[in-house]
């Protein structure tokens, strides 16, 4: 039995009490940033919902349908998993959350069009990142793969980038890519609020943490897990973008711009309440001890979903969550858009380097050091 997730709008959840989870940790101000950007955006670039013809006529949506399905029966195949006798489900559309689907699938099996299963409805638009407060950290590998040894559910991620202006993919973007893993802790970034802050090697971790490059149809793949959760937010992947004039890759597999990164669109894309309770059931996310806080509860995700729709969809690969997912999704960029990004840290060939000035995270471990008042002492765990 596969399930899946069908379009997904938030309708709006009655959002109460936004938490603030950590000294420094301002959700609240940041969801009314985004908020704000979000309803002062052109309405061109608000949804890609005045694309969907044109992506079809130009047969970007066949091919999507075709790569998505391909990907999914080869992903069964590497992973052993029996694909003759499954059944593809939808979910229910019931939700508890308050969140209303724009699909009312209520079945489909094999024989079910594949375009739609797997053809995209989910449209979601990359924002600059005012506050700029996520824990970025510059100068990670360019792979596809970014497990490294960390333990999770298997998560395979196709995320097609739509330039909102044309209506046509954008190759030749690379694509930043990076969240927690599945105890909510991130990597590179030492802080008060992300795991042990005194535990100074995490500064040279890169795990969850990886760039790739769009190909001609527009889309980046990446092999991760799924991510966890971690106090004040819901499960989330950070995703950001570097402007093909302006980026190079170097001998090393980073790309450049490692202290000077520019241009890039910084985004959160989000994930169904069903499945991220039934991946939290699984090990080792059911030892995370951080406060669960649920989509609804999430003041980042509320203010994106106001008017754009940043939930993943998704297919099981196997019977059970934890023989993976493949979860994908359409990201709208306007690519003449150019602004500076101050990363947390600096992955270099001497190690992981906090950004004294970035405000977030980075500095001395410990606790937050607050009071100071020096530049950078803040550690905004962000979002
Ligand atoms: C959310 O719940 C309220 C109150 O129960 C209801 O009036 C509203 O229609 C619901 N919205 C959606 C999108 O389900
Ligand atoms: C499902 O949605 C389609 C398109 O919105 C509509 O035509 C159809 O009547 C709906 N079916 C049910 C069972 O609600
Ligand atoms: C997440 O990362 C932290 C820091 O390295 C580590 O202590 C923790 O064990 C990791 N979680 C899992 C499930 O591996
Ligand atoms: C790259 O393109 C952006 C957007 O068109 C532009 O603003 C920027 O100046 C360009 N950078 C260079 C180095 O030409
Ligand atoms: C990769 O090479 C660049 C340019 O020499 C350097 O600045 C950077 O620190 C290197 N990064 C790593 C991870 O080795
Ligand atoms: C991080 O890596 C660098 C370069 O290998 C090394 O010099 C440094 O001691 C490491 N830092 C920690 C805390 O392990």
């Amino acid at each position: 039995m596969v399930y899946l997730a069908s379009i997904i709008s938030v309708g709006l959840i009655g959002l109460t009490g936004l938490v603030s989870a950590h000294p420094g940790h301002d959700v609240k101000a940041e969801a009314a940033e985004r908020a704000a950007f979000l309803k002062n955006a052109p309405i061109h670039s608000r949804s890609l919902s005045q694309c969907a013809s044109k992506l079809k006529s130009r047969g970007h949506e066949r091919r999507s349908v075709a790569r998505r399905e391909t990907a999914v029966k080869h992903l069964r195949r590497r992973r052993g998993i029996d694909s003759a006798g499954y059944y593809l489900k939808a979910r229910s559309l019931t939700d508890d959350l308050n969140i209303s689907h724009h699909s009312n699938l209520t079945g489909v099996d094999l024989s079910t069009d594949p375009s739609v299963l797997f053809g995209s409805g989910a449209t979601c638009i990359l924002a600059p990142d005012v506050t700029q407060g996520p824990y970025y950290v510059s100068g990670e590998l360019v792979r596809e793969d970014i497990v490294e040894s960390q333990a999770g559910v298997p998560l395979y991620l196709d995320i097609q980038l739509i330039d909102t202006n044309t209506c046509d993919p954008l190759p030749d973007i690379y694509m930043d890519l990076w969240h927690c893993n599945a105890t909510g802790v991130y990597s590179g970034i030492i802080a008060g609020g992300n795991g042990d802050s005194s535990d100074e090697d995490n500064i040279n971790t890169t795990w969850l943490r990886g760039i790739q490059a769009s190909d001609e149809d527009g889309v980046v793949h990446f092999e991760s897990i799924f991510p966890g959760h971690y106090t004040g937010r819901t499960a989330h992947i950070h995703i950001l973008t570097h402007p093909t004039n302006e980026t190079e890759v170097l001998a090393n597999g980073t790309i450049s711009g490692l202290y000077t990164t520019h241009s890039s669109y910084v985004g959160q894309t989000f994930f169904d309440q069903d499945l991220i309770t039934a991946v939290e059931k699984t090990t080792p996310y059911s030892t995370n001890t951080q406060q669960l806080t649920t989509n609804a509860e999430d003041g980042i995700l509320a203010g994106e979903a106001e008017t754009i729709d940043p939930f993943m969809e998704y297919v099981y690969l196997g019977d059970d969550v934890s023989d993976g997912i493949f979860a994908w999704i359409s990201v709208g960029i306007d690519p003449t858009k150019d602004r500076d990004v101050t990363p947390a840290a600096y992955n270099t060939e001497d190690g992981g380097v906090a950004n004294a000035n970035s405000g977030a995270g980075g500095g001395s471990g410990g606790p937050p050091p607050g009071a100071s008042g020096s530049p950078g002492a803040r550690p905004t765990r962000l979002v």
